[in-house]
């Protein structure tokens, strides 16, 4: 073989190689994130995963994507052929506010000013929460700001416009809700949640034709029996990640521990018990987005048990 081909054989190994790689999208921002970090380090071996920032939107180029179920329902009405493989983490959405605004109990923020992001998981959640006490979405105010991760939490932040009573309360994703809880001082804010009326949903998507071609479909089972290995670890034995996530995010230990609680990592049902979830979420941004509403079956046609089941028998 002559130096020239012998380059071109090189180059297209290499081609190959970043051919057969998998990609992964998903926010490298927050906590729900992190097992992808993990998983594409330190567990997966089929092949290399490339982390690549973006979510179940970014599908059209990467094979899989992390995001919440509102973000998977909100991409489902125009995208028939995307999937909810796998849960990821089940996280109890809190809403925090301030005992000094006299509120109690949530009937109480009733014409009050609630931060949370709009068009987002946490905007749903603070919607069906209130709702769940009667209130209206014309009976408080929503504020927008910004999400902080590690005090000290700039002016445009959540748990700063709590302290600086702009705002009376604020519901979003953790880290922010445990900051505006110490901003606030543990004494002085009252927390509500419940999981049964709104918990964000962390799952893995992929499109029916990755799932359909057999290369991918494999690389997608085996990963998602890595990424199943890696919760366990993130549910058994969090303390070996911690450091991790912490140098990931940007967020401190202690505050990680505290939050780690109202995370529920996989591997989560794909049951009927989320078809009806999905569908009454779906109920609710359907007339929040002014749509049709995905019918049940086609709500169980989004959800694809068949990649776990496969991993299983890995
Ligand atoms: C949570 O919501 C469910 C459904 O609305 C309700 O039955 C339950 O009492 C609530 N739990 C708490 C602790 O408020
Ligand atoms: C995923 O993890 C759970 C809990 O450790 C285990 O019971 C289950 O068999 C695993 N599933 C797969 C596909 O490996």
């Amino acid at each position: 073989m002559n130096l020239r081909s012998f380059c071109g054989l090189v180059l297209a190994l290499l081609y190959l190689d970043t051919a057969a790689s998998i990609k992964v999208a998903f926010s490298p921002m927050w906590i729900e994130g992190t097992p992808f970090v993990y998983a594409n380090k330190n567990v997966y071996k089929a092949d290399t995963a490339t982390s690549v920032s973006g979510g179940v939107a970014s599908l059209g180029s990467a094979e899989l994507g992390g995001n919440a179920e509102t973000q998977g329902l909100i991409q489902y009405v125009n995208h028939k052929n995307y999937r909810l493989i796998y849960v990821v983490v089940e996280v109890t959405y809190r809403l925090v506010a301030n005992k000094a605004a006299g509120i109690k109990t949530l009937a109480d923020l009733k014409g009050k000013r609630i931060g949370t992001f709009q068009g987002s998981s946490a905007e749903v959640f603070v919607r069906m929460l209130l709702g769940s006490a009667g209130l209206a979405n014309s009976d408080y105010t929503i504020v927008s700001g910004n999400v902080c991760m590690r005090a000290p939490c700039g002016a445009n932040t959540f748990p700063s416009q709590l302290k600086a009573k702009q705002i009376d309360a604020f519901g979003v994703w953790e880290t922010a809700v445990e900051l505006g809880v110490e901003a606030l001082g543990e004494e002085n804010a009252v927390i509500f949640k419940n999981a049964s009326i709104y918990r964000e949903v962390y799952s893995l998507f992929a499109t029916q034709q990755s799932l359909q071609d057999a290369t991918t479909r494999k690389k997608i089972v085996a990963y998602v029996k890595a990424l199943n290995e890696t919760l366990d670890v993130f549910r058994n034995d969090p303390e070996k990640v911690y450091p991790m996530v912490s140098q990931a995010i940007g967020v401190d230990v202690p505050v990680l521990r505290k939050v780690w609680p109202d995370h529920v990592w996989g591997p989560g049902s794909l049951g009927t018990d989320l078809v009806d979830y999905l569908y009454r979420e779906d109920q609710y941004l359907s007339k929040a987005n002014k749509r049709t509403a995905a019918t049940r079956d086609e709500l169980e046609k989004f959800i694809d048990r068949s990649v776990y089941e496969d991993a299983m028998k890995l």
